[in-house]
């Protein structure tokens, strides 16, 4: 595929759990070494998304495109061994385990074609972890989980890297840290869709913003033309930054 095509597109996707429909017709495209957000209120869809992207919820309609193939259907096994990698909204470190263990989970499946960074690698990136390197899951702080499940997440190899809130929870000093923490990934190559509740971070690391309401993408822009654009965050997103 040419290098033009993105890495990522949604096209026309419905999705839900049973006889609920949460994704009505969701179109998206996140392009190769893009940081894109996906935000909006509780509830529209979004953690949907980034499950149906994985494969754990199946779309009933539409399609969702990786690396130039179609991956519609597929599971979480098959679009994890394509580069796909998801840190999930309640960051499942595993709390009996070592900050070292955690990272050594990683190694196991995992993707076979993704760059995947070796564990002692994030420990040193991640000063924190590295202190803590011994320290069982249930002993870190919120901001230190997070940052374990983003090595995880780094350890098993991941081409798109979707993140599900990983700001939520965490005091204002570590949000600034984590948001770096994405930033430098991303610059390292990794392709990025983020989906946050923090407006002002999503604004801050994002190329692209698409907004979620009910199941439906009601804006694609620049933060620039977001922030502008006062009635559109207002309706959909009920802030103003
Ligand atoms: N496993 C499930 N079974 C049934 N309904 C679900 C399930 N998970 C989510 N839902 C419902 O689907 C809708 C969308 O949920 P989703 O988690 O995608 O929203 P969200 O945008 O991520 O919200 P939040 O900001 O609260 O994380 C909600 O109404 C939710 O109650
Ligand atoms: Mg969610």
């Amino acid at each position: 595929m040419s290098d033009g095509d993105p890495l990522l597109r949604l096209d026309g996707v419905r999705a839900g759990y049973g006889e609920t429909q949460v994704l009505d017709g969701v179109s998206l495209d996140v392009n190769r070494g893009e940081t894109v957000a996906l935000i909006g209120r509780n509830g529209v869809g979004k953690t949907t998304t980034l499950r149906t992207i994985l494969g754990a919820v199946t779309p009933t309609a539409g399609t969702v495109r990786y690396d130039g193939e179609d991956v519609t259907g597929l599971g979480p096994i098959e679009t994890v061994r394509r580069g796909v990698g998801l840190v999930p909204e309640e960051r499942r470190v595993f709390p009996g385990l070592t900050v070292e263990e955690n990272l050594a989970v990683g190694r196991y499946g995992g993707s076979e074609t993704a760059n995947r960074r070796d564990p002692e690698e994030v420990l040193e990136t991640f000063e924190n972890l590295g202190r803590r390197r011994r320290s069982r899951g249930t002993d870190l702080s919120g901001g230190e989980q997070q940052m374990l499940a983003i090595g995880r997440a780094l350890v098993a190899g991941a081409d798109l890297l979707l993140l599900d809130e990983p700001t939520e929870g965490l005091a204002p000093l570590i949000v600034d840290r984590v948001s770096e923490l994405i930033r430098e990934i991303n610059e390292e190559g990794i392709t990025v869709l983020l989906v946050e509740q923090n407006v002002a971070v999503a604004l801050s690391l994002a190329d692209r913003v698409y907004i979620l309401d009910r199941g439906r993408v009601v804006f694609e822009g620049a933060p620039a033309e977001l922030e502008a654009n006062e009635s559109v965050m207002e309706r959909h997103l009920g802030v103003t930054v």
